[in-house]
């Protein structure tokens, strides 16, 4: 809801309050952002400036107390006496970078006013937008602040659009999406840093004085800093007051969080300042990024919460879509395949229950390594001398939907592309562009390469009846020149805005169609890819205890539906990691799920238990795509809990990292479990494979077998034991202040009940409520 009373703005959600105002000197100065108020609150919670400060400058030589530098403002703008990072830098042909804009008039409206370049999140029935003008009479600019507000989902969204009001150009080199300031309480951030195969591990550090800045220069979102940031006031999962910011961008992104003195800070987000230089002509308008604000007292799990809901209903192609379970050839043939090979595996997916194959690299040209053929989306008639179609026929015919790998935005020098347009890559006018993977970044700036790309991966898609396209992205931007561009400065964005183009025009018309969105992992995760993508790859690491930060680092800010998770080989060819297959399920399955390893290796009882898994999969997809996600703040350090929940029903996974000789007894609790509602708590049947124990089977049947004995050998590929099996009927409320699970192994003997977790074990709880209570 937005209320305006004597230029005071008040936007309510269901449970926070957002207000400012305009002062007497036209600036917008923020007066609360917090857990819901009254009105009547404002005077008690707002900052108070009783006394002048020596140093501070005054706009007014009539009130020493109005200064801009302790004001908490909407927009800041440069000379006037706020030192902090301002939200807009510009040169003005005769001012210089002087401005000061000050408010005009403003607009409620019962809807979301629409973008004309980029992207943002949808409307929404209950949405209301604020929309406020902002003048800088002097250099005769006009800013628009934009203010959607989505009551039930607690989420504010914000963005502003920059209108050239006078006759000459100028340039701007900072314009940022939202600027907000807020008294600290003591927050921690929140961010996700990595590399490749070690994406969006989360990081935390105390806001102090000072800039701390998260920001992307790769023309992506990079796997080096996600765009999502968070704060969280007392560093818990489930208490105090949490901030999480994010963008629907997906190019070079900037957050900085600055602390200035009276415990004040400052957030700005938009588009990265470096590598941005904006020439506005007269009468032109930019439009920044849309920028999503949520705010909750429930601590970080709260915001994570809104966030979840609100992209899974305002931001995805097609909410509550129930995504397939796939299987992906690329870890167990890389380049090296065929229609018999793939064919074979697609019978053992489809044997474990698999609805969708997926032919990754190398399915085109002369593509047999990853040196040529990029760009060449002719079918290699080696690998399938009937073509695709036939091949996809096959597939159809064992019921499965066909997917296929592409990589539209770059080129190899080997292909008949770069031949023929050797002109439609990134390049400067003078230097060779540097290489990435043996490849060049076609220029997505350029609009014949934009339709070039809709052409191609269309009559794809059409002429092949494709389900699913993986769309990947496998190097960073170098080079950054745009032939067909009148100013260089916004190159990063033109690129970004012509892959909008080339992604609407492809999927828009064609809703069925599913795209799994990947950048050499999890490189370009981020909310405007998700306003296609029915998934992100999250990472080409599929070790599943390090997928445990991978996935719980972009649980904050993003949903467990949008996370593509498969179950893969042991050891891990990213860690040489040794992990039960019971673990590689139970943490993909957080998520959308997946199988990527070579099923032609895998014993008859592994893929009776994929069977299983898939089996599980299938009966709780929906709560485990949509329901909402829990972290916790456990205090035994080896441990990560995951609990997703959907109405009466929870699956909580409970991880070990590594183990402990003796682990001693410990509390298992969930979280926000009804607490007067009688529910089975069970755990979900896993088979533990023999040769976990080899030598040590004695502990299990009396007998001494030879550890690469026949007998044994055999007898692994056969037969499994049950692993840890558990059934209780027990309250919420014993639930949620904590049960004590069985024994773990302790070397001194074996039972079906025992937990065997050791280093990477791992167990999935369900919690249903009792149907006969
Ligand atoms: C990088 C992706 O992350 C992998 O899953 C795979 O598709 C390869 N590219 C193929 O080149």
């Amino acid at each position: 809801m937005i209320k305006v009373v004597n230029q005071r703005f008040y936007l309510h959600t269901k449970n926070t309050s957002y207000v400012f105002e305009v002062t007497c000197h036209g600036h917008l100065n923020q007066l609360y952002f917090g857990p819901k108020i009254q009105e009547n609150d404002i005077e008690a919670v707002r900052l108070k400036h009783n006394v002048a400060l020596g140093g501070n400058i005054q706009i007014d030589n009539k009130d020493s107390t109005y200064v801009l530098d302790s004001l908490l403002l909407e927009f800041s703008s440069v000379g006037k006496g706020d030192y902090r990072e301002p939200s807009i830098e510009l040169i003005d042909p005769i001012t210089n970078f002087n401005s000061n804009f000050v408010f005009d008039s403003y607009e409620v409206i019962d809807n979301k006013p629409a973008i004309e370049k980029g992207l943002m999140s949808k409307d929404h029935p209950k949405a209301m937008s604020l929309i406020v003008k902002l003048v800088d009479l002097s250099i005769n600019q006009t800013v628009f602040l934009f203010y959607t507000c989505y009551e039930e989902f607690d989420i504010i969204t914000r963005r502003l659009s920059i209108k050239n009001d006078s006759k000459q150009e100028i340039t701007v080199t900072k314009l940022m999406s939202v600027t907000l300031d807020l008294l600290n309480r003591d927050y921690t951030i929140y961010n996700l840093s990595g590399t490749w195969a070690r994406e969006s591990h989360r990081q935390k550090r105390k806001v102090s004085s000072g800039t701390f800045i998260n920001q992307s220069t790769t023309g992506a979102t990079s796997h080096f800093f996600n765009s999502g940031v968070m704060l969280s006031s007392l560093d818990r999962e489930n208490e105090g007051i949490s901030i999480g910011f994010n963008m629907v961008y997906s190019g070079n992104h900037y957050c900085s969080i600055q602390q200035h003195y009276s415990n004040v800070i400052r957030i700005n987000m938009g588009i990265n300042p470096s590598n941005f230089h904006l020439k506005l002509a007269p009468n032109e308008i930019f439009e920044t990024p849309e920028v999503i604000i949520s705010l909750s007292n429930q601590g970080n799990n709260g915001v994570s919460k809104n966030f979840h809901d609100f992209i899974n209903q305002c931001i995805v192609r097609q909410p509550d879509l129930l995504k397939p379970i796939v299987y992906n050839n690329w870890e167990a043939t890389m380049f090296d395949f065929n229609e018999e090979k793939l064919l074979r595996l697609a019978k053992k997916a489809k044997e474990i229950g698999v609805e969708l194959f997926v032919v990754d690299d190398g399915w085109f040209s002369n593509r047999n390594n990853d040196q040529s053929g990029l760009g060449d989306y002719h079918v290699n008639k080696k690998k399938f001398p009937k073509g695709l179609q036939s091949f996809f026929g096959k597939i159809k015919d064992l019921d499965m939907k066909c997917g296929i790998w592409v990589e539209p935005e770059m080129v190899n020098i080997d292909s008949n592309l770069y031949r023929t347009h050797p002109e439609w890559v990134i390049k400067t006018p003078y230097t060779q562009s540097a290489l990435g993977r043996h490849q060049l970044v076609l220029d997505l700036s350029n609009r014949l390469v934009q339709d070039y790309i809709i052409d191609n991966v269309s009559k794809l898609i059409d002429d092949n009846q494709i389900d699913y396209i993986k769309w990947d992205m496998n190097r960073h931007i170098s080079d950054a020149f745009g032939s067909t561009l009148k100013h260089q400065g916004l190159f990063y964005h033109e690129y970004v805005l012509g892959l909008y183009r080339v992604l609407n025009e492809i999927f828009i018309p064609r809703p069925q169609v599913l795209l799994e969105m990947c950048s050499s992992g999890g490189n370009r995760f981020d909310l405007g890819m998700l306003c296609f993508a029915t998934q992100i790859w999250s990472s080409d690491n599929t070790d599943p205890i390090e997928r445990l930060k991978i996935q719980e680092g972009l649980s904050y800010f993003y949903p467990l539906s949008s996370i593509s998770n498969h179950v893969s080989i042991s050891p891990h060819p990213s860690t040489l990691r040794q992990t039960p297959l019971s673990t590689r399920f139970n943490v993909s399955a957080f998520g959308a799920l997946g199988y990527e390893l070579d099923l032609n290796n895998v014993t008859r009882v592994e893929l009776k238990e994929m069977k299983d898994q898939v089996d599980f999969y299938k009966k709780y997809r929906k709560l485990l795509q949509y329901g909402t996600f829990y972290r916790f703040d456990l205090t035994k350090q080896n441990c990560v809990q995951w609990q997703v929940t959907l109405k009466d029903t929870s699956i909580v996974g409970y991880f070990q990292k590594q183990t402990n000789a003796v682990e001693p007894f410990e509390f298992f609790k969930t979280f926000g479990l009804d607490e007067f509602t009688i529910y089975h708590f069970y755990s979900k049947p896993q088979r533990l494979m023999i040769d976990r124990f080899k030598e040590h089977l004695h502990h299990v049947i009396p007998i001494h077998l030879k550890p690469s004995g026949f007998v044994l050998t055999q007898a692994e590929k056969y037969i499994a034991m049950e692993d840890g099996t558990v059934s209780f009927f027990v309250s919420g409320n014993a639930l949620n202040s904590g049960i004590v699970l069985n024994n773990q192994f302790m070397a001194s003997g074996y039972n079906k009940d025992l937990r065997i977790l050791s280093d990477f074990g791992s167990q999935l709880y369900v919690i249903e409520r009792e149907e006969n209570e």
